[in-house]
């Protein structure tokens, strides 16, 4: 998994350096120093890429480059203008191959930067093959496969990396004081509702992905996810469900004007220190409040997702002694999430020792009502959950079953002796409770499995 993270990282990075070539191509005649030392930027991200692939298609889509159907969101901001000048010769896939040589992609460049001579894609492929240049490729039409036409389980792990690209970039812009892009925050939300509407189940096994490195972008679209997916049992609305996406993607804005080294502290925060820390509910609202066209719901969750069911949590404000019922449900959300994840301080605990613990705060911290939603729609092993049966077989879980939570259905993945199978088996345990029961959770780190590979 890192290695793919990596690969993607490097794919960034050549776009970006890309983008900015493009730019200073605006600027400065192609025979400049610093068209050239750009130039080299390109060639060396280049490079890294080739040395893993033969090639590399770099998609223009709804104002995104985009890798892997996936918007490289965090690098927006050094890509708009390159983006548009794509978009406006009706570029949509740049294939970049192994063989290109520097001179070609300058050329590339100043071909894209021509107004005159290359007017449209089409064009721009011709031109490129009268020059000889075959190892770069331009497409103007894509055959977009829609959420419809792939599989759910690919579709929602697009949505998923592209929310948590999203998170990036709002984290991002709001560090260096920039304007929160609520348009990406909106196209999140909304593929967010989307997939849980499509599918609940693919959701929550998402949302039980721990990513070790990028907690900070992970537990908002997780929140989100287990947020909306409890809000679906109750509200047939697919508006007000967004708008709790929107709302639930945002709720630790705040954390932004938190120091990172009371945020990534390895050790217990020393009282100063948790005084700032539980600052960040109040930052997150007064950040959203100096946004234009934000809502009063996003506000109010960013103030509200600390202050617990029975008032005794944080910030502590007169007279507000009413919560928001969307409040509540991050409330839950966001404790399971935050308890369930590694971190640099702390092992996560599984999912079954973590609803044990929080099912002791029902009524305290938790409001029993959506709590009891909660753990309907997560079971005890939780969709995505790995588990060893008592027939030494391994299974990772699909859906809880809410009439019998200790017996979700599941997929065996391996035989006894631990040979993954080459087709997972559905079984619904409950159905051949007298054969198969779960004995134990298993942590896939320590197998090595991902549950992206199963879905
Ligand atoms: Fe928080
Ligand atoms: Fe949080």
């Amino acid at each position: 998994m890192t290695d793919q993270k990596t690969f993607k990282n490097s794919v960034k990075e050549l776009s970006k350096q890309f983008a900015l070539l493009l730019s200073e191509l605006a600027l400065y005649p192609s025979n400049h120093p610093h068209i050239a030392a750009q130039l080299q930027q390109v060639i060396d991200r280049l490079t890294a890429v080739h040395e893993i692939v033969e090639e590399v298609t770099i998609e223009i889509s709804e104002g995104f480059f985009t890798f892997d159907g996936i918007p490289l969101y965090d690098i927006k901001l050094q890509t708009d203008k390159a983006v548009q000048l794509c978009a406006s010769k009706g570029i949509s896939r740049i294939t970049l191959c192994r063989g290109l040589a520097p001179q070609q992609v300058s050329e590339f460049a100043q071909l894209l930067h021509d107004k005159t001579q290359a007017p449209t894609a089409e064009q721009v492929g011709l031109t490129l093959r009268t020059m000889g240049i075959t190892a770069l490729r331009v497409d103007s039409a894509v055959s977009r496969e829609t959420d419809e036409q792939v599989p759910a389980g690919l579709a929602g792990k697009k949505t998923y990396g592209a929310s948590v690209e999203a998170n990036k970039l709002i984290y991002g812009a709001l560090q260096s004081g920039q304007p929160l892009p609520l348009e990406v925050v909106d196209t999140v939300a909304k593929d967010i509702t989307a997939m849980i509407n499509r599918d609940p189940g693919t959701g929550l096994t998402l949302a039980s992905l721990r990513n070790y490195d990028e907690y900070t972008f992970t537990h908002s679209a997780n929140v989100a996810i287990l947020a909306v997916t409890v809000a679906a049992a109750i509200f047939d609305d697919a508006a007000l469900l967004q708008q709790l996406a929107r709302a639930a993607i945002l709720h630790d804005v705040g954390k932004t004007r938190i120091p990172v080294e009371i945020l990534n502290k390895p050790e217990k925060l020393n009282d100063e220190e948790w005084q700032i820390m539980q600052q960040h509910p109040m930052l997150g609202a007064v950040i959203l409040e100096e946004q234009k066209n934000i809502d009063r719901l996003s506000i109010l969750i960013a103030l509200q997702h600390h202050m617990r069911f029975n008032m005794t949590g944080y910030p502590k404000i007169p007279g507000h002694n009413t919560l928001h019922p969307f409040s509540l449900i991050v409330n839950i959300c966001d404790i399971y999430d935050a308890i369930t994840s590694r971190r640099v301080y702390k092992t996560p605990l599984p999912a079954d020792k973590a609803l044990a613990i929080m099912v002791r705060l029902i009524g305290n911290d938790f409001d029993p009502q959506f709590f009891k939603i909660f753990i309907q729609m997560m079971g005890i092993y939780p969709p995505g959950s790995f588990v060893r049966l008592n027939t030494g077989e391994l299974a990772i879980t699909v859906r809880a079953r809410p009439q019998s939570l200790l017996q979700p259905d599941i997929k065996i993945i391996s035989d006894p002796q631990g040979n993954l199978l080459a087709a997972p088996a559905s079984v619904h345990l409950s159905a051949a409770a007298q054969e198969r029961t779960i004995a134990e959770m298993v942590d896939p780190v320590s197998l090595g499995l991902n549950a992206l590979d199963f879905l």
